[in-house]
Order: C-alpha cells, then structure tokens, then sequence
C-alpha cells in the first residue's frame, strides 16, 4: 500500500488519501459569491481523486479581500452560492474545505492579470485598508490604516460568523489564512507589526490576534469537524521577522485551543527578501514543526512528483501534502500518481472505463 494513498483521519473526517488541493484564489467572484467557475474548478479536482480540496481564500469581511474578485463569507447570501460546490466535491468523494481569510494591508489591489496592484475606490477598489501599523507592503502599495484596537473584537467576530455559514454551506473543514503577509500574518510579524498595544512588541502579544480567532472559530465549529491553520514558517528575513523558531512555539500554543494540522507555507509579507526556491523548499519548515511541536502538518510548496509527494509522507515530514500549480496543470494528478505508486483508486464511476 502506499503511503500516500492510505486514508488520514482528521477528528470524524476520513480522507481518502493524503493528497490536498492547495488553496488557490480564482479572483472570479462577484460581490463575494462564487459560480460556475468556480464549481466546475474545486468539483474537477475533486473528480481527480484528491482527499481534500480547499477553496481559495475567502474573505471574513468586504473590506478583507484581496481583490474585488475574491470570494467571500461575510454575508448569508454567500452559503447558497457555495452549497451546490460543496455538495458536488462530497458527492465526487473528496473533503470540501475552505480557507477563512483578511488580506489586511495586502486588499483592494486589481486581479493578477489587470497588474495585481492597490487600487482605489474610483479604480473599483475600496478604502481605508487596514493592517496592525500603518505600514504599506512596498513602495507601490497604499497605506493601510492602523486597525484601533477597539476595532478587533468585531473582526475576531466575522471569522466565527464566516466559520458559522462555511457550516451552513455545506464545508466540513476550515483553515484559517494565517500566512502569505495577509492580516494575521502581519499581526505576527516584528516587521508589519509595530503597535504598542497588547497585540504588539512581545511574542506573546503578537500571536493573540490568532489565538482569539482560532478560539473564536472553535467556538462555534463542531467538535467532531477539523480545524487547520496555514502559517508562513519565515518571513525569509535576515534580522528581526517572524521565524521558525517562533512557528514551532506558536504551533504548540494552538494545538491545545483545538488546531488538528499546521499547513506550513512560507514568505508573503517582505517584497525584497531572497527565498531558496526549488522542489520541496518548504518541506523543512513542515518537519520541524511536526517534530518540534508534535503536531501533524502538511507540506506545501514545489511539490510536483509522486515519488517526491511520497518520499515525504514516508519521511515523517508531513502528515498531508498540498499541490497548487501541479493541480492547475494536470486535475488528474492523483490518478496519475496512484497509478505510478501501484496505488488503488477509485475512479468516478463515470470513468470507470478510462482507469
Ligand atoms: C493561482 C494561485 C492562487 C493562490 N491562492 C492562494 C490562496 O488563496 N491561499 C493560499 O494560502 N495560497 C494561495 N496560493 C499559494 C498556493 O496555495 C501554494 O501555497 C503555492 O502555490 C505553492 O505551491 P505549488 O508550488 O504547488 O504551486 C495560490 C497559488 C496560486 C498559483
């Protein structure tokens, strides 16, 4: 049997192998609700045989988008838009999940192909945006405002709202964005965050954002329902950033607030910083924080190969491992995989004839 095909137990949930859908934004949204893009997107790879299948980013608040074209969760009108997907990646037997997200200083900018910059009210975008500081990403981003901290109990309150109609909708598994040099990851961060308040300065201060959110979305997500959360291991800077020495304590710190798996990504909140790019460069980050903090993780980043998928989940590197562009590529890449590994899998009925 192979490794990488044996099922994965999360709380109640049984994956059916350890292959994930990384989170990947569409920007194809209107007003936050996803359509047939998206369903036909996340419902073929479901139909390519991955365990679980994670829905982009999805906005918390209006405010907290990247881009207009994000999807979103904070409005009920939302759960409708979103059900018939979920439906349709249980019915094809994968886990539908869903990634809970604020873009924080890195919102309103246009989708990719437009440039990918800020934009302004009048360019369709919307303002203020708002961080921990008042400290734009790079020279070419807009300023956000400083989020008062009057101000965070009604953000920690829209990510349990969202977590409540992410329920509704019909999604069994929620990640918080806690990476990528988004909202919480900025609050992380020596660098983005330099409030003088008690989410900012120590160690302890700048990890309370996540922590309340984490609670707050435990709080109301059911027991028996896994609950990841996607980190950036290190800003990749050389002095003063977020690292991951303080990935590992914070992993330790969130498993007892009911934290199933670390999603170990890296970078995203530094415009000039040197990362090491290259096949699996992140699967380190991964195996430290599962040893160091005796948590299971999932790897993430230039993961492309079956015998590489599995060499990491035999390695003890990771418990799960995520695909992003592979998928984009190729939808049927588990069926490859599985094929190549000698592993069964069941093909859609459908399609039975082709496997
Ligand atoms: C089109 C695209 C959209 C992405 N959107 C998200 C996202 O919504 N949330 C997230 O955490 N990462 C996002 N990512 C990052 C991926 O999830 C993944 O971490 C990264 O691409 C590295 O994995 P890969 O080498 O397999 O592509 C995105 C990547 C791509 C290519």
């Amino acid at each position: 049997m192979s490794r990488l095909f044996e099922p994965y137990k999360l709380r109640d949930l049984t994956l059916r192998n350890r292959v994930v859908v990384s989170p990947m934004c569409q920007y194809s949204a209107v007003d936050g609700s996803p359509n047939d893009w998206h369903r036909v997107h996340l419902g073929s790879r479901a139909i390519g045989g991955a365990g679980l299948v994670i829905a982009e980013a999805t906005a918390v608040e209006a405010r907290g988008r990247i881009s207009p074209g994000d999807t979103g969760l904070y409005r009920d009108e939302h759960i409708a838009a979103w059900a018939p997907i979920t439906r349709f990646i249980r019915e094809a037997g994968a886990v539908a999940g869903i990634q809970l997200a604020h873009a924080g200083r890195k919102a309103s900018c246009a989708l990719p192909w437009d440039g990918g910059l800020g934009i302004t009210p009048e360019q369709g975008g919307w303002a203020p945006i708002v961080a921990p500081s008042a400290l734009a990403f790079d020279d070419s981003s807009i300023t956000p405002r400083a989020l008062a901290a009057s101000e965070l109990p009604d953000l920690i309150a829209s990510f349990a709202l969202a977590a409540q109609r992410a329920l509704a909708a019909g999604f069994e598994l929620i990640e918080i964005h806690g990476a990528h040099g988004y909202l919480l990851h900025e609050f992380l961060s020596p660098l983005s965050n330099q409030r003088s308040d008690d989410c900012g300065g120590s160690f302890d201060n700048r990890i309370r954002l996540t922590l309340d959110v984490i609670a707050a979305v435990r709080a109301v997500w059911p027991e028996r329902l896994p609950l990841l959360l996607r980190i950036s291991a290190t800003d990749w800077a050389d002095s003063g950033g977020w690292d991951i020495e303080q990935s590992i304590e914070l992993a330790r710190r969130v498993k007892p607030l009911g934290v199933d798996l670390i999603d170990v990504s890296s970078g995203g909140n530094l415009p000039k910083v040197k990362i090491p790019v290259g096949p699996g460069y992140q699967v380190p980050l991964s195996a430290r924080i599962r040893r160091e903090a005796s948590i299971a993780t999932g790897a993430v980043g230039m993961i492309t190969e079956a015998l590489q998928a599995q060499g990491i989940i035999e390695a003890g590197d990771a418990d799960l491992v995520l695909l992003a562009r592979e998928l984009l590529r190729d939808p049927y890449w588990p069926m490859h995989a599985a094929k190549q590994l000698g592993a069964e899998i069941k093909a859609p009925l459908q399609y039975g004839r082709a496997w």
